[in-house]
């Protein structure tokens, strides 16, 4: 990159002038849901619509955000158009569970996410890092989107349910990223249904999947059963099986192991894997910055990290990840539904209306962001927790219910990228760009070819 052309405008959506008018706003969201948007979106403190007799807000105010995730919580639900997509990855698990059913779930898996959980974690993190470098090694060109996503699923697999990635994991990878990219798409119909069964027309490719997820999640489950008492993994899975009922004692059924398994599985590597491809993405787009992480990386060598505090040798590597999830954050809208009537930034809002908290809005917002469509990692230079202390930095959500896989992520992705870095130059085949889409997850809408190079 010639230094006079920096900083980098990476690719996005086209931006439209005005408003949609409501046919081209449907066929806008059912093409792309992050190229609907107008300028206005991203310079309002929040804006009101009616559409096709839906009430909805988006709010970019960061008060109207903390009412809604956090102070008011209890006022809003997720809404069954979000729901619905993410239902047959995620069942009755702790990501779409509501009021004390998400308690008890949040505050059963918390101890796993813990620091102290996740430093214990790091291993198993160099071990998906360094199968994904052998996997590398010897080829020229690879799809580096399939390959973080199974590397990404390998670090879950491996931190969560002491496994490592055969074949059938392998494919477990390949099954999800096809759900996300069709029938895990959210469409019309999921927008009017009035409830989860509704148009059961359009959800057959959803229950096929769901049906061969479950059934790949529960082998995973049996596999351990099967094993000899006493085989102590101290993993997520071992502590599932040992959760009692504080009243009851009885144990979690079968079928809500296996939903917070297939929760913590879709939850930890899908979103995971975006981020790695983005960050990949941004640095071949800007080699200057490449070689200043690769030189990062080389002063302390992946393999030398074996704490959360050894992160700390990578200041500029975590920037640059912190740079690619505000870019391009994995999880695109966080949307709510009003339960009950509330008041929010000023206006009346009645039962049912649709809120969006967009991060990919927020964080492309020109009141909270120098210069937002560029990619500036300097932005985030001694920011420690900026997700929790910047208000308008949303990668992982807010309040109570805010990604509890946040610093695992941050951990495997930073030893992930710093692998790479320190064992390969990479580069892009195709001058064409690479447009991010929004889903469940935010994708590329091609997979681009990489040149890799073994240093
Ligand atoms: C870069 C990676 C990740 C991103 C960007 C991300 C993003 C998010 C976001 C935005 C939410 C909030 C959704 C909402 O409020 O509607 C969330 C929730 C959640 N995430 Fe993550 N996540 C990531 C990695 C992980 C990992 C590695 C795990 C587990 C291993 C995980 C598990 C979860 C779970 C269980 C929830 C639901 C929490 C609750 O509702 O209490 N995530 N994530």
């Amino acid at each position: 990159m010639d230094a006079l052309a920096r900083p980098i405008i990476p690719p996005a959506p086209y931006v439209h002038p005005r408003d949609l008018s409501t046919p081209r706003l449907v066929v806008a969201t059912l093409t792309n849901t992050l190229g609907n948007w107008s300028k206005d979106a991203f310079d309002i403190p929040y804006g009101r619509r009616r559409a096709l007799g839906v009430d909805s807000i988006l709010v970019n105010d960061p008060a109207g955000i903390r009412q809604v995730m956090q102070t008011g919580m209890s006022h809003y639900a997720r809404p069954l158009a979000a729901v619905r997509p993410v239902r047959p990855l995620a069942g009755k698990g702790v990501l779409l569970a509501e009021g004390t059913q998400w308690r008890g779930q949040r505050r059963m898996l918390a101890p796993a996410f813990t620091p102290g959980s996740v430093e214990s974690l790091l291993p198993h993190f160099h071990a998906a890092a360094d199968s994904l470098a052998a996997r590398l090694t010897g080829q020229t060109r690879a799809n580096l989107a399939d390959a973080f996503h199974q590397a990404a699923l390998e670090a879950v697999l491996r931190s969560l349910f002491s496994l490592s990635a055969g074949p059938e994991q392998v494919a477990l990878a390949a099954m999800v990223r096809d759900y996300v990219a069709t029938a895990g798409r959210p469409t019309l119909f999921d927008g009017f249904a009035r409830a989860e069964s509704d148009f059961a027309f359009i959800g057959g490719a959803r229950r096929r999947f769901q049906k061969r997820w479950f059934a790949a999640v529960d082998r995973l489950v049996a596999a351990r059963r099967a094993e000899p008492p006493g085989a102590g993994h101290d993993d997520l899975l071992d502590r599932l099986l040992a959760v009692r009922d504080a009243d009851t004692g009885a144990p979690l059924s079968d079928a809500e192991v296996r939903d917070q398994c297939a929760t913590m599985l879709f939850a930890g590597f899908e979103t995971t894997s975006r981020l790695l491809f983005w960050a990949a993405y941004l640095l071949s787009l800007d080699p200057a910055e490449q070689a200043r992480l690769r030189a990062e990386v080389r002063a302390f060598p992946p393999e030398r990290l074996a704490t959360l505090e050894d992160l700390h040798h990578w200041p500029r590597l975590k920037q640059v990840l912190l740079e690619a999830l505000r870019l391009y954050p994995p999880v695109p809208i966080i949307m709510r539904q009003v339960v009950e009537p509330v008041v929010l930034c000023g206006e009346s809002l009645g039962k049912g209306c649709l809120v969006w908290i967009s991060p990919w809005v927020m964080h492309r917002h020109t009141a909270y962001w120098d210069n937002p469509t560029a990619f500036m990692p300097d932005r985030f230079a001694g920011k420690a927790q900026p997700w929790i202390s910047e208000p308008a930095y949303l990668p992982f959500g807010a309040g109570p219910r805010i990604c509890i896989g946040a610093s695992f992520a941050l951990a495997e992705a930073s030893i992930m990228l710093a692998t790479v870095l320190n064992r390969f130059e990479f580069s892009l085949e195709s001058a064409r760009p690479v447009m991010p889409v929004g889903g469940v997850t935010t994708a590329p809408d091609h997979e681009p070819w990489f040149r890799v190079e073994a240093i």
